[in-house]
């Protein structure tokens, strides 16, 4: 709507900006699209609306590169399998200072923006917190002006859709381009060719030195395609640039001349196969060849891009590390350390010695995973088929390596075994992990805890060699996401109480402290929260036909289902509560509507057997009259970045109850605390750091910690004792394991009992099972009082300043990268096109 209470000169400016956006909306139906108001699909209106968009964001990208190849500041290179961007026009919008401007033009056209909004396909390209984290940074390095990219794989099908048939998971391909991806430029000039097997060959120099040809290869081109990644409130966008897999024109040669043309179109695409697919497997590699292609496709293509960008302004390749940091994200890009080996010494004819001093003062790790089942080794018959030249350069870096430990521990054999870059085992492998921290020269874990568990537990051996090595890098979350675009009402409540100054520096949320105690503050704070629930209630009566009283306690445990995280604890507790119910059909009970939502790897069987435990626990207890709207279960479909953001504003209760020691750091648990739910947790991951940041007095733990979960184990934990101690318990298991919710089928769940009473319970559910009802009515406790229930909410999100990906940047770029935010003009004005400068 117009603003009449602004001077006419704005009110001018302002019709002039709509009139822009009108005529550039209009301008992309027609000439970009071909489409009229009789042909235009409702993908057609998107993507107009998206190119127009996006023009606003490519005139910024434009000066932001151009400032950048002038100022020629070190930059840092994000390499990331993974980039779970989720949805783009409305974070690019409010990024952009444009979202009021956009929805009166559209509305003006009769469009609404907020549909429209809801019709964006999520970018799917990551499984979970690892692909959500890489998202958020480049958000706030773009919003911070550091000169930051992101590079990774545009995989055609992004992570699978999941659909529940009968209870169970089914899944679909995620064709997220099939209506094409409006956001991405292709960039048919940025192509890299990347080699695939063929053999080594050595010969001598003019100088007489030995040097090394991979020949004979099989060659696929990278072709880049670029996102513009605009920051908050500046003229700052950064790029996040995606490979693709092309086949090589010279390809198959052979085959064309033997006439055999069917064949060589065939390994043609073949090639391209490459980038087709996103592995669906969190913490647990999968050890296919494709994936392990797809690793070096990535590593290799964007060395080459960076050594051609750093080339373009500098002739020292010796200088790179002052000009140039590539942080890995996790393992799966790790081959880059070995590629940038051969292209500094095969190509560059720079010798051993200055391309490893170049290369370790390049690189930098984070680990991901403490899970030694999720630790990435591939078998070096791998790399001696596919990469030979990456495994003599891995074998030289080992051996160079291990006179190292010699030296450092004469002796001691264990421990140069424990080190080795290549474990011997009957199948010899290349310990991922290993390459990279000996060639980075830091490695960082994601919370505190999780950091201290590598120095002492994962990596010790390593941390005693290079103590100064270790660091940690507590894991964090844009707020503009995740509070200000999917949580505007809230959002809208902060800024009218303390200002909006907390959207680029979220500690001033400390300023919310004062307002818990403000009766009309928390009343307020409660009508957004039941607006968000109704919200989301409305969602769940479209999609599960279920409708939930939007009065009870929103208990929320949304995030990849594993055994670790222990979903199957809260089931647990879900299936008490309901005996309890029908124990006293008349008692007093807390209501509560437990809320799951989150996708199992294809072919990780318990994980999925969970998901149909949680849809058949819910088909008994939603439809029993005796408990009425006590209790509700909800299994939410297919959860996305789009559906986090429906989940999150409208939850109470935050479940973050893995194991202690088992989550890295978690960033689900901030987000909720961030949109004002309380957290019941275990001491884990990031929870420790939540805890102290928002007092021990304000969120719900529970549970052994780390140590205690170490010493259980050390001394032998036997999961019957507490099945046969604990009655409530026992029953619980008994039910699932008679068939109590699978009467058809009574054996159906009993794998998932036979894992926590014979085959050891290798998460300690039982032992937290007490500890965790207890905590839990707690909780219900403390819901009957509304008003303090909010208190301690708002005191929550008061305490989330340090979990902003602000944060986490300022300490990466500080600490690790040493790159520096670049002085960005503030600017904002809508450019009335000058063309190109
Ligand atoms: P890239 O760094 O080669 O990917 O190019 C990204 C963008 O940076 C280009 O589209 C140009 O806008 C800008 N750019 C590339 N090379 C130069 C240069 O030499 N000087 C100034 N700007 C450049």
């Amino acid at each position: 709507m117009m603003d009449e209470t602004l001077p006419p000169s704005e009110q001018s400016a302002e019709l002039d900006t709509l009139m822009l956006i009108i005529k550039s909306f209009l301008e992309h139906l027609e000439y970009t699209l071909g489409k009229d108001k009789y042909s235009a699909t409702r993908h057609d209106i998107f993507n107009a609306l998206a190119y127009a968009v996006r023009d606003r964001m490519v005139e910024r990208w434009l000066d932001t590169q151009q400032a950048y190849y002038n100022q020629d500041p070190k930059r840092i290179y994000y390499l990331s399998m993974e980039f779970l961007m989720g949805r783009t026009l409305e974070n690019s919008l409010v990024n952009l200072g444009l979202l009021d401007d956009f929805r009166d033009a559209m509305n003006s056209l009769g469009f609404d923006l907020d549909v429209l909004i809801d019709q964006e396909q999520d970018a799917g390209l990551g499984n979970g917190g690892l692909g959500r984290l890489a998202a958020c940074f480049l958000d706030s390095m773009a919003t911070m002006g550091i000169p930051g990219y992101g590079y990774g794989i545009r995989y055609e099908y992004g992570i699978f859709r999941q659909n529940i048939v009968d209870g169970a998971q089914v899944e679909y391909p995620d064709n997220w381009l099939r209506y094409r991806n409006p956001w991405e430029l292709d960039r048919q000039e940025h192509l890299h060719p990347v080699k695939f097997y063929g053999r080594v060959v050595e010969r001598k120099n003019a100088e007489g030195n030995t040097v090394f040809a991979w020949i004979d290869t099989e060659d696929v081109m990278a072709m880049a395609y670029d996102t513009p990644i605009p920051g908050f409130g500046t003229n700052s966008v950064n790029t996040m640039r995606l490979w693709t897999a092309k086949s090589s024109r010279d390809f198959d040669l052979t085959f064309f001349n033997e006439g055999n043309y069917i064949r060589a179109v065939e390994k043609k695409m073949l090639s391209e196969n490459i980038s087709k697919v996103l592995y669906p497997a969190d913490h647990i590699p999968e050890g296919k060849e494709l994936r392990f292609k797809q690793e070096y496709f990535l590593a290799s293509a964007t060395i080459q891009d960076v050594i051609y960008r750093f080339r373009k302004n500098h002739s020292d390749l010796r200088l790179i590390p002052d000009k140039v940091a590539i942080q890995l994200n996790d393992t799966h890009p790790s081959l880059a350390i070995p590629e940038m080996m051969r292209l500094l010494m095969d190509r560059e004819r720079l010798d051993w010695d200055t391309a490893w001093d170049i290369t370790t003062r390049t690189f930098a790790y984070t680990n991901h995973t403490i899970l030694p089942e999720a630790l990435e080794k591939w078998p070096v018959w791998f790399l001696e088929q596919i990469l030979p030249r990456h495994l003599q350069i891995i074998y030289e870096i080992n051996d160079r390596f291990l006179a190292q430990v010699r030296q450092h521990f004469p002796g001691d054999t264990g421990r140069l075994e424990r080190m080795s870059l290549v474990e011997e085992h009957w199948e010899r492998k290349i310990r991922m992990a290993h390459l990279a921290i000996v060639g980075s020269h830091s490695v960082n874990g994601v919370a505190a805890l999780h950091t201290e568990i590598l120095k002492e537990k994962v990596f010790t051996d390593f941390f005693e060699m290079w103590p100064e090595r270790f660091n940690n890098k507590t894991n964090g979350i844009t707020q503009r996401r995740w509070l200000k675009s999917a949580n505007p009402g809230q959002a809208g409540l902060i800024s009218r109480a303390i200002g909006d100054g907390w959207i680029t520096d979220l500690d001033q949320l400390r300023k919310l402290a004062d307002l818990a105690k403000d009766r009309d503050f928390i009343h307020a704070w409660q009508r957004v929260k039941q607006e968000n629930k109704k919200r989301l209630a409305d969602y769940i009566f479209r999609n599960n036909e279920l409708q939930v009283n939007v009065d009870s306690l929103f208990d929320c445990q949304v995030k990849r289902i594993h055994e670790y995280k222990r979903q199957l604890l809260n089931v647990l507790h879900v299936i008490t509560l309901y005996n309890r119910i029908k124990a006293a059909p008349a008692g007093d009970f807390v209501p509560r509507t437990v809320i799951f939502s989150g996708k199992a790897a294809p072919a990780y069987a318990l994980a999925k057997l969970i998901i149909r435990l949680i849809n058949a626990v819910g088909d008994v207890v939603n439809n029993d009259p005796d408990v009425g709207d006590r209790l509700k279960v909800v299994f939410l479909a297919n959860y996305s970045v789009s559906l986090a953001e429906k989940i999150f504003p409208a939850s109470d209760l935050s479940e973050q109850i893995s194991t202690a020691g088992t989550e890295a750091s978690g960033t689900g648990n901030m987000k909720f605390a961030l949109n004002g739910a309380l957290t019941i947790g275990t001491l884990d991951g990031a929870n420790i750091e939540i805890m102290e940041e928002v007092g021990r007095e304000n969120i719900f733990i529970f549970g052994m910690t780390a140590g205690e979960v170490d010493e259980l184990r050390r001394r032998g934990y036997d999961p019957r004792d507490y099945y046969h101690r604990i009655p409530e318990l026992k029953r619980v298991l008994d039910q699932i394991a008679e068939g109590f919710f699978s009467p058809a089928t009574p054996d159906l769940f009993r794998p998932v009992v036979d894992a926590l009473l014979n085959q050891g319970d290798n998460y300690m559910l039982l032992a937290d099972y007490a500890s965790y009802v207890a905590c839990q009515e707690e909780v219900s406790r403390l819901y009957l009082d509304p008003d303090e229930w909010a208190r301690r909410a708002i005191l929550n999100c008061a305490g989330m300043g340090k979990f902003s990906s602000d944060r986490t940047i300022a300490e990466y770029a500080r600490d690790i990268w040493g790159v520096e935010q670049m002085e960005v003009r503030p600017v904002l004005e809508f450019r009335k096109h000058d063309g190109p400068a």
